[in-house]
């Protein structure tokens, strides 16, 4: 199976096993997690395509117990990926990738550059006009008014950059302009006052400095 024909076929089991991924938006952010990945992985070496695009595209697989999804999306992926006969060993890389992607988890011990190449690529989704547009669609959601979004979003941006930044440096440099672009946008709502007064009770010296730490 080639790459294509690889990525389809997890696509196609995808759609036929998780019933929580019923709204287009959560596959097209496992579509944008997948891009986001293969573009780090490029300029890594020795990579398993097979694990690293099986980790990229189900790891929100699903979605139906929020807090539980990392796990529950692991015991997903394992079983969609025993049907199409991957080996075991690749699975279970495949299954600690999956498991601790999720933020509450970052801090726990060594992660295999699967996991890391997923954590960031996940992170960057959240960053630029895609990230703006999902926190758009939250904030409609739940009915929060733009300032009250802004402020959220920049929180979450101070503390991935503080307490839980991006593994590889080719991450890094794809986030950074991306980061610019959110803090950009939460500057905008806020003004450039209330702004800097956030950035500066985060001990950061600058958003520049928030840019470059994330
Ligand atoms: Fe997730
Ligand atoms: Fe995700």
């Amino acid at each position: 199976m080639n790459q294509k024909e690889f990525i389809e076929k997890l696509r196609y089991e995808l759609k036929k096993s998780a019933a929580t991924l019923a709204t287009g938006h959560d596959i097209e952010h496992l579509q944008r997690v997948l891009k986001n990945g293969l573009l780090i992985a490029k300029k890594l070496r020795g990579i398993d395509k097979e694990i690293l695009i099986a980790s990229l595209l189900l790891h929100d697989a699903d979605r139906s117990d929020e807090k539980r999804h990392a796990e529950k999306s692991a015991e997903l992926a394992e079983k969609i990926l025993s049907t199409m006969k991957i080996p075991k060993e690749k699975i279970s890389i495949v299954k600690e990738a999956i498991l601790h992607h999720s933020r509450s988890d970052v801090k726990s011990g060594n992660k295999s550059i699967y996991a890391q190449i997923l954590y960031d690529a996940d992170k960057i989704d959240g960053i630029g006009n895609e990230g703006i547009k999902r926190v758009e669609e939250i904030a409609k959601a739940k009915n929060w008014t733009k300032e009250y979004a802004a402020k959220w979003y920049l929180s979450r941006i101070i503390d991935v950059a503080k307490n839980e930044p991006l593994y590889l440096k080719h991450s890094k440099e794809i986030a950074k302009n991306k980061v610019m672009i959110s803090l950009n946008w939460c500057k905008k709502i806020l003004g450039k006052e209330r702004f800097e007064k956030i950035i500066r009770e985060s001990e950061f010296s600058s958003e520049k400095e928030v840019s470059e730490c994330f």
